[in-house]
């Protein structure tokens, strides 16, 4: 080929090469994060399996920490840490929940104060005077920093604990699924989603049934071993694909795909919230 022909085909591989691939970046607890928090027993968290539904087009930057609540991620410094790396057009996914309860008369660290709104709790963690946010203030906080970046977000309900522990599969509602609902909606803002992701995971494990949902739950009823934690992905995929955001409908699955198996049906949310 002539120097012609060199010119030509590097113009051709110049403009069929793709942009950069934009970052999906999760910010999460063990439930979420590599290895999956089982410290010696094989378990495996759900970011893990993101990347999947993707293909080359996002890359999954896991940047979820096991042991992790709204609270302690946000007092180390975690969510800053993902900020310094967001680019505009990146997407943050934010789940948490699993170490966000308890009672801060016996700090670990992690619960969050109490509340729905903007209250404040004063307490003493480690011998440094901390006041504490409520979990949906720390979901709004982080949300309006990727904001700034040039992000989109998306607040997630957690996934549950294994709600077929007791041979039956139960339902599974909690505070914090409704907090996560309404820091998205009261953020209003068109670059900020929820997904119920604790719903379409309590619907995935019903269809599944007890036998192999408690077969996948190798440590505890809350670290996931390999299978539950792909479920776990697959229910979050399915509620992306079920609601309006153009990550959903970047995702490689049809909705078909995860609609015909056990993840079941979209599920019907409340219209003023984004999802
Ligand atoms: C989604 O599609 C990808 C790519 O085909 C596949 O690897 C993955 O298992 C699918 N996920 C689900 C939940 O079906």
């Amino acid at each position: 080929m002539g120097l012609n022909g060199n010119r030509l085909l590097l113009a051709l591989l110049a403009a069929a090469a793709p942009a950069t691939p934009a970052t999906i970046h999760l910010c999460g607890d063990s439930t979420m994060a590599k290895g999956g928090g089982g410290s010696g027993i094989p378990t495996e968290g759900w970011g893990e399996y993101l990347k999947y539904s993707f293909g080359s087009d996002f890359t999954v930057h896991n940047a979820a920490i096991g042991g992790r609540s709204a609270r302690s991620y946000t007092r180390e410094g975690r969510f800053t840490d993902v900020a310094n790396v967001v680019q505009p057009g990146d997407w943050v996914v934010v789940e948490f929940g699993h170490n966000d309860g308890g009672s801060l008369a016996n700090d670990n660290g992690r619960t969050d104060c109490s509340g729905g709104g903007d209250e404040t709790c004063e307490t003493t963690y480690n011998g440094v005077k901390e006041t504490v946010l409520t979990y949906p203030a720390y979901y709004k906080n982080a949300a309006k920093l990727f904001l700034s970046k040039g992000a989109k977000v998306i607040l997630n309900s957690p996934t549950p604990n294994n709600i077929c522990e007791s041979g039956t599969c139960v339902d599974d509602v909690a505070r914090f699924d409704y907090y996560a609902w309404n820091a998205a909606a009261e953020l209003a803002s068109p670059d900020v989603y929820h997904v119920p992701h604790k719903q379409y995971a309590v619907q995935a494990m019903k269809n599944l049934g007890p036998a192999k949902v408690n077969a996948n739950y190798p440590k505890d009823h809350t670290h996931t071993g390999a299978y539950m934690a792909d479920v776990m992905a697959g229910s979050f995929v399915l509620g992306l694909k079920c609601g309006t955001t153009a990550l959903g409908k970047a995702a490689k699955n049809s909705t078909e795909s995860l609609t015909s198996t056990f993840y079941g049906a979209c599920i019907p949310q409340n219209s003023t919230v984004p999802i």
